[in-house]
């Protein structure tokens, strides 16, 4: 049975964590394809609050194996508090998750200097979450990374910790005057997780593609969102890997026809976290209301979002680069009690109007949105259970954002719980078996 992969459309926060649990109830594995601890994802199941970062949102159903494949990096100090933490609510989180040998590990001096790079650049700064995400995808990419199944060969994991080390240190010490980290305290501290998480070390690839032949069905899940995307999105200010449905292949080791269903979770208005440019950003009442009735606060650093109104040259943009075949649509309920609404629907800049993502950066960054305004709607919609009985304006508001966005907009969300989802078009997840 193919497998569905459900990307953030926007800068992260979309709300992929409710949508992955909510679809998960009709899957089997639900695989993390890449990123690590940066990710933040809220899922409310009856009154029970689940706070996730690393541990794929699938955990929380019992028939599920959450899976965390190639392309992620995994802090294991985090990762054991997150399982501690499940644990102790009942969860059995050591028995369940599978990690790939090939996740690379974030190490004390990625963290450290990811606090100190950011430090130097000053105001130029990316705002990154100081989890050692970039850090840690950079030795990878240099080739000089740590992997999860490191931990499990003592000797080569501590040949590779003092080979790197030498490095770092003299990173850490000429550069930004940091006192050398000691090998072996790293490696007593690693080894003592390797000891905790060796049930979770599997070949994963392996796993997922006799998954696939045994006709299970798999949900790929993204973190952050595609223009936090390192290739596709508003460089230089992305994460360090690729949210983006193509990054899912690569990072879960799939080909494009083992996949049939892209969504892509978009909320009704755009929030950002970190510094960056973004064209629709309200800087008056009208986005401290939102910012306010939308929570719009990280769940992994606290930091208040920056909050905007829809972007729907950046939702086409989104569906160009993910190819999605539907869009889950959040927070609608945050929109209600505005007079109108507005929707960018194309930008300006030097005289000229772009209709598509601009091709240079200058121009995006200077980029003045060209906005449609429509009538809003008063009535709280957290208490609708069927999509025809939202507000007219609400549905118009709605199909305005889908003919923009070219993309089907089948669930709408009206609040963070499971029962607070739409269905707007009732299409199966998992296509019928052909008999
Ligand atoms: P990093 O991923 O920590 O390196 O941060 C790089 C950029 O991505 C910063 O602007 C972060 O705020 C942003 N970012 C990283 N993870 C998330 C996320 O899960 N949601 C929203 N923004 C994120």
């Amino acid at each position: 049975m193919p497998a569905t992969i459900i990307v953030g459309a926007q800068w992260g926060d979309e709300g992929k964590g409710k949508a992955t649990d909510l679809l998960a109830d009709t899957t089997d594995l639900v695989v993390r394809y890449q990123g690590g601890n940066n990710a933040g994802h809220t899922v409310i199941v009856g009154d029970q609050v689940f706070k996730l970062h690393l541990i794929p949102s699938g955990i929380l159903y019992p028939h599920v194996t959450p899976v965390i494949a190639d392309g992620v990096v995994v802090d294991p100090s985090v990762l054991l508090e997150e399982f501690d933490g499940l644990a102790e609510r009942g969860l059995d989180p050591f028995e369940r998750v599978k990690i790939s040998g090939n996740a690379h590990l974030i190490m004390p001096y990625h963290r450290e200097l990811d606090l100190l790079i950011e430090r130097r650049l000053g105001k130029a700064n990316l705002g990154t979450t100081k989890r050692g995400i970039g850090p840690a995808y950079a030795d990878k990419a240099s080739r000089v990374g740590l992997r999860f199944q490191d931990l499990f060969d003592e000797k080569i994991f501590r040949q590779k910790l003092e080979a790197v080390l030498v490095h770092k240190n003299e990173q850490l010490a000429k550069i930004y005057n940091r006192l050398p980290m000691q090998a072996d305290e790293i490696a007593e501290e690693y080894l003592g997780y390797a000891e905790r998480l060796r049930p979770c070390l599997v070949d994963t690839t392996e796993l997922i593609h006799t998954s696939l032949e045994a006709g299970k069905h798999i949900i790929l899940e993204g973190a952050q969102g595609t223009l936090l995307d390192l290739d596709h999105g508003t460089y230089p200010f992305v994460t360090s890997s690729n949210p983006v449905a193509g990054g899912a292949l690569t990072g879960a080791g799939l080909g494009p026809r083992h996949v049939d269903r892209v969504i892509g979770i978009t909320k009704a208005y755009v929030t950002r976290v970190g510094t960056g440019p973004f064209p629709t950003e309200l800087f008056d009442e009208v986005g401290e209301i939102m910012t306010d009735r939308g929570g719009e606060y990280g769940t992994t650093t606290g930091r208040r979002r920056r909050v905007g109104w829809f972007d729907a040259v950046l939702a086409r943009y989104a569906e160009r680069v993910n190819g999605f075949t539907d869009i889950f649509l959040t927070k609608l309920d945050v929109l209600s009690g505005f007079e109108t609404l507005k929707v960018a629907t194309a930008y300006r800049y030097d005289g000229q109007e772009y209709t598509n993502f601009p091709p240079h950066q200058s121009i995006f960054h200077h980029a003045e949105p060209v906005y449609t305004e429509v009538p809003g709607w008063d009535e709280d919609l957290t208490e609708v259970s069927r999509y025809e009985d939202l507000p007219r304006a609400a549905r118009d508001y709605v199909d305005m954002l889908e003919e923009e966005s070219k993309s089907r907009i089948t669930w709408v969300s009206v609040g963070p719980k499971r029962s607070q989802t739409l269905v707007r078009h009732d299409v199966p997840l998992v296509p019928p078996v052909a008999t």
